[in-house]
């Protein structure tokens, strides 16, 4: 054909617009995005090795340097970065001393305290770097007393002293880590009246067991020199500036004040190595321990004393006003600018810090570079999506609670939600916690990506034979910088990551060496974890629905509930209000849901109207706020910052991962005390989560009463 006529000419321009200028659609980009084209193993394992060159504490230059780093590897990605500071208080240890004696008739023994570097350490030139041992916020003092054995200090350890008729009043505590947050480990033992902590990690569960034991670097294991450090404040952020952000200049309360709070401890501790824990419990005598308190098999016979072996600890801290970082980069939602979808992990290490948090950062990264290539072929995300790199996590989630705190109206009102990720890889299994409406979108991303350790299934198919118990856990404790956006505003939350723990966590042998041999040899699994990460923001960021399902909610309360029914069944407390509630959000999670499938199916061209997309809007609000229903603006009793009646921490493990924390502690607090008034107090609790609850389901229906 010469000549084409005008409508053929249309006709032809148009099917070549929808060929080749009509954008593909966004599951298309999201497939991109985890291809192997896109990713980058040899990039990760770049940005790590960079970051974890120097031992990097929050409020130091090593830590500021690794923030430029960030701030420009994010700037080289076309991403709008900047920095924003907080001026917060950081404790550095001053000086430190730890004797024993063994017995009167024995002469002391002084312990070095140092952690050794190995035969062709890379890190030996750096090694004076790290950070002597310490507990962050600990009690400065010095105190002198026989020592006792408490296994993990957990309630129930402290239980069979008593029964044992063990006094702790005026002993040193020695614990082993483990079982819960160290900070519980010392407040449970100055509850118990002893006057100091010691707390070391055990052969028996950091490795290194047996007669011909390795350890690092020939092993995975902690070496017997090797020391968990950590801080022992319990609260969420500057503990001088509680519930608001430390801008410059800002009001601070006292460190009486902060001593007054109930957060730090108010008797020293040390963490201490494997070695020391060892040659300390030698020294006491007494009732042998139970068999569940003794060490590998052939460790020493464990006694539980008081003595004879006498310890004198002396640890005296600095308290720094200090300046942290945390680095911010946004790509702008081109539809809808003012939703944010938010990815957050931590830069602060308390020595290398290769598993804990920079693989996570290395993870971030390779997400940044990955947007990056997305954006050059042609896509732009429906909503916001930041990218947040915090600082000061390891004192108390420090850097992610200040920003939270400052910008609370802005997020509580926009935040669509909050994907955490922060020991990234640790080593092999995919492991992910989180608010349930988000459970439907992590299986579908899990799905889609290929298992790093096994080419022939998905995370999701390893993931599901590697669970006993439940799939996906959930965010009760505060271990990490979801607390803030969860527990404090209310913000839809994930946490992901591969491998359950490790034994070199927080000591100095956390660095690159041990990644490359032990944790993630390949950085195949680091691949996976940006993948999944990166692809369940993109879901949340580009689907014009949000991909949220309270129907998983309900289902999840109502277990819960139930659990707690059982166990109180002869306490004369009622839970019915709860499951009324329960069966409320159930009937509103089903409505919604059938609502979204009402407005995609009278879609298609109309699309384009203004109704639409309202509608669209205000069924993704209902969505995204229905989660801002569970906290209280009063938040649980004499914890007034956490919000959330459902998930926050419970109050004597700071790691427990349970729900209805405000239940929780009522029930444990009756069992102590067995009065009405006590009860009467968990029956109130109960009442407290039915209404919040029952306000989530009135947000999901959008209609007042
Ligand atoms: C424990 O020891 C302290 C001081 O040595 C003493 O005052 C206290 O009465 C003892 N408690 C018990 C239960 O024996
Ligand atoms: C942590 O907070 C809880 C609740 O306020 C408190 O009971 C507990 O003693 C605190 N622990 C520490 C180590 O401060
Ligand atoms: C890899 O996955 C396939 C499919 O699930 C399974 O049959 C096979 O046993 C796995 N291989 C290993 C080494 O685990
Ligand atoms: C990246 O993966 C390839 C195999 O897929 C491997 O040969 C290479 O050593 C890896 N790179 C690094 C830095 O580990």
């Amino acid at each position: 054909m010469l000549k084409t006529t005008g409508a053929t000419f249309l006709a032809i321009a148009t099917s070549f617009f929808i060929l080749h200028f009509s954008p593909p659609p966004k599951s298309y980009y999201h497939s991109l995005f985890i291809s192997s084209s896109l990713s980058d193993n040899a990039s990760i394992s770049h940005h790590l090795r960079t970051l974890t060159r120097r031992p990097h504490v929050a409020g130091s230059q090593a830590n500021a340097e690794a923030a430029s780093y960030v701030l420009s590897t994010l700037s080289a990605c076309n991403i709008m970065a900047h920095i924003v500071s907080y001026d917060v208080l950081l404790t550095y240890p001053d000086s430190r001393s730890l004797t024993l004696t063994p017995s009167p008739s024995e002469p002391p023994i002084t312990f070095d305290l140092k952690q050794e570097i190995y035969e062709g350490d890379p890190y030996a030139d750096v090694a004076d770097e790290v950070l002597p041992t310490n507990h962050a916020y600990a009690k400065s003092g010095s105190v002198v007393g026989p020592v006792v054995y408490v296994n993990y200090r957990r309630v129930e350890d402290y239980g069979t002293l008593k029964e044992m008729g063990v006094n702790v009043t005026g002993t040193v505590a020695l614990a082993r880590y483990g079982e819960i947050f160290r900070g519980d480990i010392v407040m449970n033992a100055f509850e118990a009246g002893a006057i100091g902590a010691l707390v070391y990690t055990d052969r028996k569960d950091y490795g290194g067991e047996g007669g011909d034991a390795k350890w690092f670097p020939d092993d995975k294991w902690m070496p017997p020199s090797g020391v968990q450090v950590g801080t022992v404040y319990n609260g969420s952020g500057d503990p001088t500036t509680p519930g608001w952000a430390s801008s410059e200049g800002c009001e601070r309360v006292s460190v009486e004040e902060v001593e007054s709070s109930g957060d730090v401890p108010l008797i020293p501790s040390m963490p201490i190595s494997g070695a020391d824990g060892e040659t300390i419990l030698r020294s006491i005598g007494g009732q042998i321990a139970k068999d569940n308190w003794q060490g590998s098999k052939d460790a020493p016979t464990y006694r539980v004393g008081p003595g004879p072996g006498v310890v004198n600890l002396e640890y005296n801290g600095k308290q720094v006003i200090a300046t942290i970082q945390n680095v911010m980069g946004v790509i702008e939602g081109v539809e809808e600018p003012d939703r944010f979808v938010i990815l957050g992990n931590h830069r602060d290490a308390w020595t290398f810090g290769a598993v804990d948090p920079n693989s996570g950062t290395a993870a971030l990264l390779e997400v940044a570079q990955r947007l990056q290539k997305l954006q050059r072929s042609g896509w732009k995300p429906r909503r916001t999506i930041i990218l947040c790199n915090w600082d000061a996590e390891e004192y108390g989630l420090t850097g992610s609670t200040e920003w939270v705190e400052e910008n609370r109206e802005l997020l509580a009102s926009r935040a669509v939600a909050y994907l955490n990720v922060d020991c990234a890889v640790s080593g092999a299994g995919f492991h992910a916690s989180g608010t349930p409406q988000l459970d439907d979108l992590l299986k579908l991303a899990t799905q889609q990506v290929q298992d790093p350790d096994n080419s022939s299934q998905t995370i999701y198919e390893q993931w599901i034979q590697s669970t006993e118990s439940s799939l996906i856990g959930r965010l009760g404790g505060a271990g990490s910088d979801y607390a803030a956006f969860l527990q404090h505003i209310g913000v839809p939350a994930a946490d992901m990551r591969f491998g359950a723990g490790y034994p070199v966590y927080h000591s100095m042998y956390d660095d690159y060496t041990w990644i490359e041999n032990f944790g993630d040899p390949m950085f195949h699994r680091n691949v996976a974890v940006a993948s999944v990460w990166g692809l369940v923001a993109l879901r949340l960021a580009d689907e014009e629905f949000l991909p949220f399902n309270y129907h998983s909610y309900a289902l999840e309360l109502q277990k819960r509930a139930e659990d707690l029914e059982n166990e109180m069944s002869d306490k004369g407390i009622t839970f019915s209000p709860l499951f009324k509630s329960i069966e409320e959000l159930s009937k509103a999670a089903r409505k919604i849901n059938y609502q979204k499938k009402e407005i995609k199916e009278a879609k298609g061209w109309t699309s384009m109207w203004r109704n639409d997309h309202v509608k669209l809007r205000e069924l993704n609000d209902r969505l995204m706020m229905a989660e801002r229903a569970f906290t209280d603006c009063d938040g649980l009793l004499r914890r007034p910052w956490y919000k959330h009646l459902i998930y926050a921490p419970s109050r004597h493990n700071d790691y427990g991962s349970t729900s209805f924390p405000g239940i929780d502690d009522a029930i444990e607090n009756a069992k102590n005390l067995n009065t009405a008034e006590s009860w009467h107090v968990v029956q109130h609790e109960v009442w407290r989560v039915a209404r919040a609850v029952k306000h989530a389901s009135l947000v999901l229906d959008g209609k007042l009463t």
